[in-house]
This record gives structure tokens, C-alpha cells and sequence, in this order.
């Protein structure tokens, strides 16, 4: 049913695979439009309690389409970045953890793409970069703002002024991304740690995330009042009487998202 990506969903993980291979998996307005529909899916599928997106072939994406903002002007170039900014946040905001499976090439819309997810696997043979300063642009889908959030101001300044592309073992130094494993265990890796979030309780999980996200750039004083307020909601939660009835009767807690 959509044309430039695949979706599954097995064992409570949602699996999207951006397969766009003839142009490196670069993302068109398309594309665009089908992570927008399959991550309101996603938001909406109780079933769905972790995500994995990758890339078929050796990219994960290589960025924004050239050819497409190479023909549009200025007007539909910004059109086309707010459409960009609002599939980033509703990656960011969707009440599951997301996990970038980092196949290969993940340069400019592409490294926007990954940040915007929760956690960052690259393969050994991942390629992470801002390139988009020698097409004459910036980045446009939030790495001006994500990137140096990830891994420091001077860092992200000196990725986005220089273009420099970065081999997995650098993004791992800078703390662009959480782990670095051989190609042929990548998604092993991330279905590991997508079950184990999978086995924690939704609730709280999606109340972490949020949490986290919102209050990243508070004060402390106003950010642990949202700690607070966030408490709430798993607190009342029947997981939460699940989960420690099962620690205290020393059993496995059997959670259902309620
Ligand atoms: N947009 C459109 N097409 C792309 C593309 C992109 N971002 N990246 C690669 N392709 C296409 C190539 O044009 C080529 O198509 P043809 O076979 O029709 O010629 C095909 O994918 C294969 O690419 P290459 O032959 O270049 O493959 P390679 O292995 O030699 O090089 C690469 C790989 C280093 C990733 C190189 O393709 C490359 O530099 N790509 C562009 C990376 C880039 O600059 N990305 C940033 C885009 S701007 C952006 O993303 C703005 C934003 O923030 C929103």
C-alpha cells in the first residue's frame, strides 16, 4: 500500500524500512507524506510497543532529494521543510520508542531522520553527515537544532560548516549514536533492545519519553515540576498496580497497556 517504504508489525515491533534504493533512499515529498501516515498508524496501534526504522540497501537515507529542491523554488522549498519539521516531530513525539537501525549513508535529511528517533544503532558501516552547507544550503528537517543538542554546539557547528562525513566509530565518539555493531547483527541489536523496552510498562514508557523530550530544555526548577505532573499518569495507571504486585509475589508482570 505505499510505494517508497514497508511496514510491519511483528511481535509488537513496527518495522519501517524506507525503500527508495534507486535514489539512496532520499526522502521526497512521498516519502515524506508515507512516514507521516504509517507513524499516525503507529501512534494510534495499541499493539505497537517499539519501532524500527532502516533503510533497504546500503543507504539508511542520503539525505533530502536533490533533484527535487534543485527544481523548486523558495516558496515550495519551505513548504517542503515544514512537511519535513512535522514528520521529525511526530517521530519524536509518538508515544513508543523509536530506534534507528543505521544501515549505511545517513547524511543531511537522512542524519535528521535518525536524530529525530529515541536511540541510534549504526552498522559498522553507517556514514553520518551535514552536507548540505557545499549543496548551498542548511540542514532543513532540524539538524540545526538536534544536532548540537546530541552532541554539543561547537561539535554540530563544525559537522554543519564543514560537510564532513563521519564513520560510524566517530559518531559513537561524539555521541551521535548509542552503539556501533557489525553489519550482519544491526538488527538483531535493535530488536534487543526493542524488546526489552517492549517488556516494560507502555504507560510509563510513553510517560519517560515524554517527559525526557519536554523537559530538555527547561530549568530544572520547572522541569521537575513536569517530572511531577508526569508521574501521574503511570502511577494511576493498572500496570502500575501489575507491575509491583508482581515484583512483591516475585512473578513476571504480565502488563497491558491500561
Ligand atoms: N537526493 C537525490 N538523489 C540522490 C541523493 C539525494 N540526496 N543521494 C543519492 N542520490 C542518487 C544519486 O543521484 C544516484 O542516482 P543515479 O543512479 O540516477 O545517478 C543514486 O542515488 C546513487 O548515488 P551515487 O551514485 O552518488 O552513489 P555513491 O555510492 O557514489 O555515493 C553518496 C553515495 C556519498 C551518499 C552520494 O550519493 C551523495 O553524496 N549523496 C548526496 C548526500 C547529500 O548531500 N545529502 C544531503 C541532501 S540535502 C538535505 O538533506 C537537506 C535537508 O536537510 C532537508
Amino acid at each position: 500500500m505505499y510505494e517508497n517504504i514497508r511496514y510491519e508489525v511483528k511481535e509488537n515491533i513496527g518495522y519501517v524500512t524506507i525503500d527508495r534504493p534507486k535514489a539512496l533512499n532520499a526522502l521526497n515529498n512521498e516519502v515524506l507524506d508515507e512516514l507521516h501516515d504509517v507513524f499516525t498508524k503507529i501512534s494510534e496501534d495499541d499493539s505497537v510497543r517499539a519501532v524500527i526504522m532502516t533503510g533497504e540497501g546500503k543507504a539508511f537515507v542520503a539525505g533530502a532529494d536533490i533533484a527535487l529542491m534543485h527544481s523548486i523554488d523558495a516558496v515550495q522549498g519551505r513548504v517542503m521543510m515544514i512537511k519535513g519539521h512535522g514528520v521529525m516531530n511526530l517521530i519524536e513525539s509518538v508515544e513508543k520508542p523509536v530506534i534507528a537501525a543505521v544501515n549505511g549513508f545517513a547524511l543531511g535529511g537522512g542524519c535528521e531522520l535518525a536524530m529525530a528517533c529515541d536511540f541510534r544503532i549504526a552498522s559498522e558501516k553507517a556514514k553520518f553527515g551535514q552536507p548540505e552547507t557545499g549543496l548551498g544550503i542548511i540542514p532543513g528537517f532540524g539538524g540545526t537544532q538536534r544536532l548540537p543538542r546530541l552532541v554539543g554546539k561547537a561539535m554540530g557547528k563544525k559537522l554543519i560548516m564543514t560537510g564532513e562525513i563521519i564513520d560510524a566509530a566517530e559518531a559513537l565518539r561524539i555521541g551521535l549514536v548509542e552503539q556501533v555493531v557489525p553489519p550482519e547483527e544491526l538488527m538483531a541489536e535493535a530488536e534487543k533492545l526493542a524488546k526489552t523496552i517492549a517488556s516494560k510498562a507502555p504507560i510509563a514508557v510513553a510517560a519517560a519519553k515524554a517527559v525526557i523530550n519536554n523537559g530538555f530544555g527547561m530549568d530544572m526548577k520547572t522541569a521537575s515540576a513536569l517530572e511531577i505532573e508526569a508521574f501521574t499518569a503511570p502511577f494511576s495507571s493498572q500496570d502500575k498496580t501489575e507491575g509491583m504486585g508482581a515484583f512483591l509475589e516475585k512473578r513476571e508482570p504480565v502488563f497491558q497497556n491500561k
